[in-house]
């Protein structure tokens, strides 16, 4: 064992702490269906009922980033470093404006990440292994995955406990899970065997589209309950606040689409509660 494993390797401590952060992924391999949108205001939702929220920007278009005002110029270190550099979380985070959420930029090298990992050693737990050392200080770190099932996205998937995945409700809603959901199994049985699926939100929803009843209904029956109670409507405010750099709960508080993610981290943090109750009744 080389000097450089046995720092990988997390002490007792390390590994309680570990135990009580909780690392979601929020992924679709879709492009535009909320993942961003959902990243940045559920984690803004939940720092503002006191959690210590970590966003980690895994896409190099960097939409989290921006979304929470941080332009191209004013990110330094982000996540690329954090994957390749060595470097711990301490060294890339970047403070929001928001008390209690720390984002992880998208550095603009982050693009060619996924060339540079194909030849490298541990490749798909590089995050994992960063964030691990640094789960003391997060009760949430919530990735948000680019639009595609990449080794980035791989290495969320290790990285995370479970994965809360956006649907936009549209005619293709489902299209692609089954892709997703091998994926996962495929990560389950090589990486990370208690790879759960946190829950299924739907997006986008619009009732001037008779359509939208009916799609949410089939995700329903695909998934069960797994799908969030809670249901994001299409709503301009939302897609108006990135261009402020804002997330919506900052830039409209009262519009239905804030309404609704603040809706959603209650049910989230619910059903974290419960699973967290759960596991406590179990070790009794
Ligand atoms: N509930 C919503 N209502 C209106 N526009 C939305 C809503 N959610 C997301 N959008 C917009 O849709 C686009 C795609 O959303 P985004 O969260 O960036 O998706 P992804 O990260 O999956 O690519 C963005 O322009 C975003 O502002
Ligand atoms: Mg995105």
């Amino acid at each position: 064992m080389t000097q450089d494993d046995t720092d990988t390797i997390p002490n007792s401590d390390e590994q309680q702490a570990r135990a009580q952060c909780r690392v979601i992924a929020v992924v679709n391999q879709k492009g535009g269906v909320g993942k961003t949108t959902t990243t940045v205001n559920l984690a803004t939702a939940m720092a503002a009922v006191g959690k210590r929220v970590l966003v980690v920007d895994a896409d190099p278009q960097g939409n989290a980033s921006t979304g929470f005002g941080l332009s191209r110029a004013d990110r330094g270190l982000g996540s690329y470093e954090l994957m390749f550099d060595g470097m711990s979380v301490e060294d890339v985070v970047t403070q929001t404006p928001i008390p209690g959420l720390a984002i992880i930029t998208s550095s603009a090298d982050l693009a060619g990440a996924e060339i540079q990992l194909v030849n490298s050693e541990q490749r798909e737990s590089r995050m994992s292994a960063a964030l691990n050392r640094s789960a003391k200080d997060y009760d949430f770190i919530l990735i948000d995955c680019p639009p595609s099932l990449n080794l980035i996205t791989l290495n969320a998937l290790v990285a995370a406990d479970a994965l809360l995945v956006p649907l936009q409700v549209e005619f293709y809603a489902l299209e692609g899970i089954s892709s997703l959901l091998q994926t996962v199994e495929a990560v389950r049985n090589r990486f990370n065997p208690d790879l759960e699926i946190q829950g299924v939100v739907l997006t986008m929803f619009d009732k001037r589209n008779g359509l939208s009843e009916a799609v949410a209904s089939d995700v329903r029956a695909f998934f069960g309950p797994q799908v969030y109670e809670t249901v994001i409507p299409r709503n301009v405010r939302v897609s108006e606040a990135p261009s402020h750099g804002k997330p919506v709960l900052l830039y409209d508080l009262k519009c239905p689409g804030s309404r609704s993610y603040m809706h959603l981290a209650s049910e989230f943090l619910r059903r974290e509660a419960e699973r967290a109750e759960a596991i406590a009744a179990a070790a009794a």
